[in-house]
């Protein structure tokens, strides 16, 4: 397979709810390389399967700490509790060149299953927090414009429709 095509903001596979995994299959393990290098190539830092038009409960995330390579692989995640809101600047692969700023949980415990079959509980904080945020987000259907303030957001939809009339989106 290898890279795969980003779906963008205006597809309804994006709202949808993923369906669990219950197998890590050959065809799964292959779903999050192909996933992975979709992502690096972007470039960008998280990406869920919904976005590649999959609704399966998987994404996969990499903030480059230190500029090499950690890559996680999210199998079924669920955050569990999260503490200390803070806002920051956030963008997504479905929506090119849009950046806003959103509040989320500094820290957040979560728990998944890795790409070995093993579950697995993680604290993470700061940047990395943020993305696995957004990623499962995205795994229940959840877009990071839904945070905006309504005038805010009635801004970005009239920007996405605006570039998709000029065929640049
Ligand atoms: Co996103």
């Amino acid at each position: 397979m290898g890279k795969l095509k980003i779906i963008k903001y205006g597809d309804n596979v994006l709202r949808q709810q993923v369906k669990d995994i219950d197998e890590i299959t050959p065809e799964i393990k292959q779903l999050a390389k192909d996933m992975l290098e979709t992502m690096y190539a972007a470039p960008g830092v998280g990406l869920a399967a919904p976005q590649v038009g999959i609704s399966l409960n998987m994404c996969v995330i990499d903030i480059l700490p230190d500029g090499k390579k950690n890559p996680f692989v999210l199998i079924n995640p669920k955050i569990i509790s999260g503490e200390n809101k803070e806002e920051m600047e956030e963008g997504c692969l479905s929506f090119p060149g849009i950046f806003e700023k959103v509040k989320r949980y500094h820290t957040v415990k979560a728990e998944y299953t890795e790409i070995n079959g093993r579950r697995v509980e993680v604290t993470v904080e700061g940047f990395l927090a943020k993305a696995f945020q957004h990623e499962i987000d995205h795994l229940h259907g959840k877009l990071f414009i839904d945070y905006l303030q309504p005038w805010k957001r009635k801004l970005v939809e009239k920007e996405i429709k605006r570039r998709k009339k000029g065929n640049n989106w």
